[in-house]
């Protein structure tokens, strides 16, 4: 009998660190960094969350970095970072400064490969394209592989400047918005505009959309500078970003349906966050089925380290993955304060691996009537135009959504609302809505509160939104819990 290796992925010193543990086929722990230290999106480890994987997993017997840091330092070269290619801190010297994990021996996959191991072999099938974008790893920034059985072999690689992530980040941040963090705001303003610009912007950025090329005429990664400075509508150059991003992604979908015989697809990668764009694909017909792991961007590649290096799929049982609360919430509780407050918060279980707030860690409300957004606002203190998701008893989405695929459980695609005009607080503008659909063995306890506020109101859904304060990460423990509800007045059971 062999003994299986316990392996500690990590992400860490891009935007977003993440910690996971795998023993042969479980997944035994996965967090985010942010969760732990209180800081949005650090790309720090943290000493309290390397504790809390070896109170839950044990010691680990191998780390697996997700990228190959010299080559990442090649870069800094070419694009004239002198200073950090001679000076810049090392991610493996920041790994060792942790007493726990200074003498364990440390290996470094490839950044695509890690995002392509950790959607494929999480994915519920063992033959599909798998397709990576996102805005740098090393030097590559889209590209596609053929996962079969233990073996991904890659087919094509796009390599920088050229970055469909990079072109997206850098409207992010001719937008007035935060690169690199809220591109998911950007996708929110395109729907309030027209893509009138597209024909500019393909004509002046981008050289080429032959697919799977997506080439550009600048590095995007130093932003567009003084590009078109009376172009000043944030909506309108963002409608044409996302449409001009819809449009590569299904090009490139296209190329890969036709390159490889499989009819499944995994998705991977920060773009794979654009549920928009998700929706569109999905609705092409390209594929049959689509798996896209619950944490696709960077933080998440902690696990596809630990993935790539095992090289074999395991069990995929949820994205229940950080600290566990170890409470059961009591549910009336819950229900009966939705209906006074019209709001409550929801810690329970294991903390989400993912940004997504699935059920864990949210903030739940009575999603019908006029001003139930404007309340969750006063709270969340969101861009107003903004809506929040819905989370839908599974067996009844059909009769609210339409939605491009049977179910939705993390959150990752947008769907149509039938009765936008009865539920306006979880439907955007366009008439979308980016549904969960929830069953029991999912997540029972989020199951059980849908039914029983089913029973007391007819309505089996409830608006979903992180448990959190605007510029803090989600709710981890139970402190940080009390902290929300002194500070917010909701109440969180
Ligand atoms: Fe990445």
């Amino acid at each position: 009998m062999t003994v299986e290796e316990t392996l500690y992925g990590i992400s860490c010193f891009g935007h977003d660190a993440g910690l996971a543990v795998v023993r042969g086929q479980r997944i035994l722990f996965a967090a985010h960094a942010e969760r732990y230290s209180g800081l949005k999106n650090d790309p720090l480890l943290n000493e309290a969350l390397v504790l809390d994987a070896l109170r839950t997993a044990g010691p680990p017997d191998r780390i697996v970095f997700h990228e190959r840091p010299w080559r990442t330092r090649l870069r800094h070269l070419r694009s004239g970072r002198l200073r950090e290619f001679l000076t810049g801190p090392s991610p493996l010297d920041h790994i060792r400064s942790f007493e726990m994990l200074a003498d364990v021996p440390l290996v470094t996959v490839g950044h695509h490969q890690s995002h392509a191991a950790g959607g494929f072999f999480t994915a519920p099938f063992d033959d599909a394209a798998v397709v990576v974008a996102d805005g740098i790893g090393e030097w590559d920034t889209l590209s596609v592989w053929h996962g079969r059985n233990n073996r991904l072999k890659r087919l094509f690689v796009q390599r920088y400047p050229h970055s469909l992530g990079l072109f997206y980040s850098a409207f992010t941040q001719r937008c007035g918005l935060k690169p690199n963090e809220e591109e998911f705001i950007l996708m929110a303003m395109a729907a309030l505009g027209q893509p009138r610009h597209r024909e500019l912007i393909l004509r002046e950025i981008v050289r080429s959309t032959l697919p799977p090329h997506f080439r550009l005429r600048r590095n995007m990664h130093r932003g567009l500078g003084g590009w078109h400075p009376e172009l000043t509508e944030p909506e309108t150059l963002a409608a044409s970003v996302q449409e001009i991003a819809e449009e590569v992604l299904l090009g490139l979908m296209a190329w890969v349906a036709k390159r490889v015989p499989s009819r499944n697809l995994v998705f991977s990668g920060g773009f794979a966050l654009n549920c928009v764009a998700n929706e569109r694909m999905v609705r092409s017909g390209l594929f049959d089925r689509l798996w896209i792991m619950p944490n696709p961007g960077d933080a998440g590649n902690a696990l596809g380290a630990a993935l790539a290096h095992g090289a074999r799929p395991v069990r995929w049982e949820g994205p229940y993955l950080g600290y566990d609360l170890n409470r059961d919430p009591d549910l009336d509780g819950v229900v009966a304060t939705l209906l006074t407050d019209g709001m409550a918060g929801l810690a329970h279980g294991r903390a989400e691996f993912g940004p997504r707030a699935l059920g864990n860690r949210s903030l739940l409300a009575d999603p019908r009537g006029q001003s139930v957004k404007d309340r969750v606002n006063e709270i969340k203190r969101r861009e107003p135009f903004r809506p929040f998701a819905p989370v839908v008893l599974a067996e009844r989405v059909a009769e609210f959504f339409d939605l491009p695929l049977p179910s939705s459980p993390y959150m990752q695609i947008t769907g149509r609302c039938l009765y936008p005009h009865l539920f306006p607080a979880i439907c955007h503008v366009d008439g979308s809505s980016r549904v969960q659909t929830v069953d029991h063995a999912q997540n029972p306890t989020l199951y059980r509160l849908l039914k029983r506020f089913q029973e007391r109101t007819g309505c089996p859904m409830l608006l979903n939104t992180s448990l959190n304060i605007k510029g803090k990460p989600m709710v981890n423990d139970g402190a940080d819990a009390q902290t929300f509800q002194r500070e917010t007045g909701v109440t969180v059971f």
